[in-house]
């Protein structure tokens, strides 16, 4: 049976990307893996909107996320640690074991960072060498307001550092990095870019740059320096995963032909129509519209809906979603769509979802749902882009 893989990373591989990445292997120091790391970055970059460097890192996207705070960064240094949700939390327990002192700007799980009450706090407390964001929360289906946290920090005392963890939202949702004056984003080939897991991706203004010169924390595999330096020859310090870097290619040109205001208005209009869906069917989403996410929605698990059952019920029907993380582990469930989504599958993964709800004794209207879904998503696609 096909599986409908709806999680929110890795996310499923489109057929170009699987033939991609399953060509004959290549000497990672010869130049056609030269001109390929080129072309990923030159790609990236674009998409990203930066003239800085991107680096591509073998590993997962928490690596790149160590790779952020050990390079740019010293123990002891002041740093605030934005967080929403798990992955927030996760991007300040690194900081804190390579001995930064890190005061925490904390959320409640399900709402996004107000960019006011960001302020004040800046404005009251000694000055922090960086701010730690994450974009999209990918544990509660929450996206920050990114350009606006990123004028606030910019504007606070001593001009901290904005280091983003951009893994679930890069490539997928608006994101300007010089703009927005980002110094640091992170992000993984598993999710928008459409590639298996295994290369992590990291851009750097050259405020950052400058950090790294001064930064003490201990680093060696992820040192960025060297990254850099082996990049300007087209080869990475290590072997690097070549085969996801073919896969990697075919995401990141598929994005660029598409066009980046295009994608991202198929995910927000997707994104609508997968919240119009589960809401036809009955079922209370987690984040208010405003804070809502393009790439994945979270929604409350309905009383009396036993989260094991009820994933071993849409599993044996193929369709793969997530649970929660942490704190929200059996109480909601987390429906992925980023990456080369499309309405289609979106409808079916739907409709399989309230078929099993009406199986574990709700009232749920599959076929409705699905109806729901398809005139949100043309309302959205009929919208200009914005
Ligand atoms: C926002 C965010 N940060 C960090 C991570 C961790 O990335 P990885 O699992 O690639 O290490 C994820 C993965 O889902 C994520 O969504």
């Amino acid at each position: 049976m096909d599986q409908n893989l709806r999680v929110p990373g890795p996310t499923p591989l489109p057929a170009e990307v699987r033939e991609a990445q399953a060509a004959p292997m290549i000497d990672h120091r010869g130049t056609e893996f030269g001109e390929m790391l080129r072309e990923i970055s030159a790609g990236l970059a674009e998409l990203i909107g930066t003239q800085g460097d991107v680096l591509l890192l073998t590993g997962s996207g928490t690596g790149a996320l160590e790779a952020a705070v050990v390079n740019t960064l010293s123990p002891g240094d002041r740093v605030l640690g934005v967080t929403i949700g798990a992955f927030g939390d996760r991007f300040i327990k690194i900081a804190t074991a390579f001995e930064a002192q890190v005061d925490r700007f904390e959320v409640d799980w399900g709402h996004a960072a107000d960019p006011a009450v960001l302020a004040a706090h800046l404005a009251t407390n000694p000055a922090y060498r960086a701010v730690l964001v994450t974009h999209n929360e990918t544990s509660t289906g929450v996206t920050n307001p990114l350009h606006e946290l990123a004028s606030v920090v910019r504007n606070a005392p001593d001009e901290p550092l904005l280091v983003v963890d951009g893994i679930s939202g890069l490539g997928a949702m608006p994101f300007e990095m010089d703009d927005w004056g980002i110094d640091l984003v992170v992000s993984a080939s598993q999710k928008a870019f459409m590639a298996s897991p295994g290369i992590a991706i990291a851009a750097l203004s050259q405020r950052a740059w400058n950090a790294t010169e001064t930064a003490r924390m201990p680093r060696v595999y992820w040192d960025l320096a060297e990254a850099r330096k082996w990049a300007e020859k087209g080869q990475t310090p290590w072997t690097p995963a070549v085969s996801v870097a073919f896969g990697l290619r075919v995401g990141v040109r598929r994005l660029l032909a598409e066009g980046r205001e295009r994608t991202w208005a198929r995910h927000a209009a997707i994104a609508s129509a997968v919240q119009a869906g589960l809401e036809a069917l009955g079922l209370v989403l987690v984040a208010a519209p405003a804070d809502r996410s393009q790439t994945v929605t979270a929604a409350w698990l309905p009383d009396g809906v036993e989260w094991g059952p009820f994933n071993a019920a849409m599993r044996a029907r193929g369709l793969i979603v997530a649970g929660g993380q942490g704190a929200w582990v059996g109480r909601i469930l987390r429906f992925g769509h980023m990456g080369g989504v499309g309405i289609d599958a979106m409808c079916e993964a739907v409709r399989v979802m309230g078929e099993t709800l009406a199986e574990h004794g709700r009232s749920a209207d599959a076929d409705a749902a699905v109806r729901v879904m398809r005139e949100a998503f043309e309302a959205r696609q009929a919208a200009p882009v914005g």
